[in-house]
């Protein structure tokens, strides 16, 4: 089978489509065909191999493993003899390791059936992003109804479902986004669009709860346009180089006395895939999908998600067009 591999770190050149023996699956696996996997930040921080924390997890000074990809569609082929969720020909969505490739393994509980009425291409886009808008404003801000929220960086792959799954919860949604993505995010249901690029939105709140995928103020600025009960979620750093965010975030949260700040990494589960299906059943939640790449052009998708400027998700196909 046919499969996108990254064997050393560096730029999408490093990404090089590869003849590999199908794998069998074992226990609690599945072997799935892939039909649409998406591109996502962690994708590219596992090719880079910039970040040294991730990096030591990964393998240094090579990958331990070249396989790519992560969220995707697909068709059960093939059961381990553990599994008990699911049979040869389900249509399921969520996790899979190497799912740049025709055929790839996952895990049971890294999967949930996919409902009918849902593409291929629409599921494999919902999971990190959904997973991550999900468990910021429910677990982390304890999201409730008619609450002012911010949403910073609300065109990208998680802000996409934060506006959605905040206008489900019936908050007011403030998005920030550019000016060429104002449309989308309004067509998502925000009630209100701040465009970054004609306004600050600092001094534009206050908040009860700020969703921010961009990361670029002190968190001093944050933590003032916020109401005496109000918290703010860091969620990722499109705005400025990770590493730096990440020792940033740390100092302050080593500093601060109030808790008014919180960050955290999304966790794959069952019930919270199982949740997104639901919201993508419903109508509630829709993706967003920006383009769609063929498996041999993988490297293209993956410079496009390095960019930082998808609006919405980039989703490689195997033989399905948008
Ligand atoms: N904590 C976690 O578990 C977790 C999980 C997933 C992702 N993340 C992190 O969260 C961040 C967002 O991920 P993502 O998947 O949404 O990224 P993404 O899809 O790459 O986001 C791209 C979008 O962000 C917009 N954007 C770029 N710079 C901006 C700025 N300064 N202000 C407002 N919008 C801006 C871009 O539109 P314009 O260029 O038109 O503005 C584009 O639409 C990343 O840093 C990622 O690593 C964290």
């Amino acid at each position: 089978m046919n499969a996108i591999l990254a064997r050393k770190y560096g730029s999408p050149a490093v990404l090089t489509l590869e003849e590999v023996t199908q794998p069998t699956p074992e226990g609690n696996q599945l072997l799935i065909k892939v039909h649409a996997a998406a591109t996502n930040p962690s994708n590219w921080h596992r090719m880079e191999g910039k970040i040294p924390m991730l990096r030591q997890a990964y393998g240094d000074p090579e990958p331990n493993d070249p396989a790519m990809g992560g969220d995707c569609s697909r068709t059960v082929v093939a059961v381990g003899p553990n599994v008990t969720r699911f049979a040869v020909g389900d249509a399921v969505f969520g996790a899979a390791k190497g799912a740049f490739a025709e055929y790839a393994i996952a895990a049971e509980k890294n999967l949930v059936h996919k409902p009918e009425a849902v593409s291929f291409i629409d599921a494999a886009a919902i999971p990190t992003g959904g997973l991550t808008a999900l468990q910021g404003l429910r677990d982390h801000a304890h999201i409730t109804s008619g609450q002012r929220i911010l949403i910073i960086g609300a065109s990208g792959g998680v802000g996409i479902y934060a506006v959605q799954i905040a206008k489900s919860y019936d908050a007011h949604v403030t998005a920030v986004c550019s000016t060429r993505n104002i449309d989308m995010v309004q067509r998502l249901g925000a009630d209100k669009v701040i465009d970054y690029t004609e306004q600050d939105w600092d001094g534009a709140g206050p908040y009860d709860l700020i969703l921010d995928m961009v990361g670029d103020r002190p968190f001093e600025v944050y933590v003032r346009n916020l109401t005496r009960e109000g918290c703010m979620v860091s969620v990722g750093a499109l705005g400025m180089d990770t590493t730096a965010f990440m020792t940033k975030m740390g100092s302050y949260k080593a500093s601060e006395k109030e808790a008014k700040v919180f960050s955290y990494i999304a966790q794959f589960n069952t019930d919270d895939l199982m949740t997104l299906a639901q919201l993508l059943d419903s109508g509630a939640v829709r993706s967003v999908i920006d383009r769609t790449f063929p498996l041999e052009e993988t490297a293209a998708a993956m410079a496009m998600q390095g960019s930082k400027r998808i609006s919405g998700k980039v989703v490689v196909t195997m033989g399905i067009e948008l």
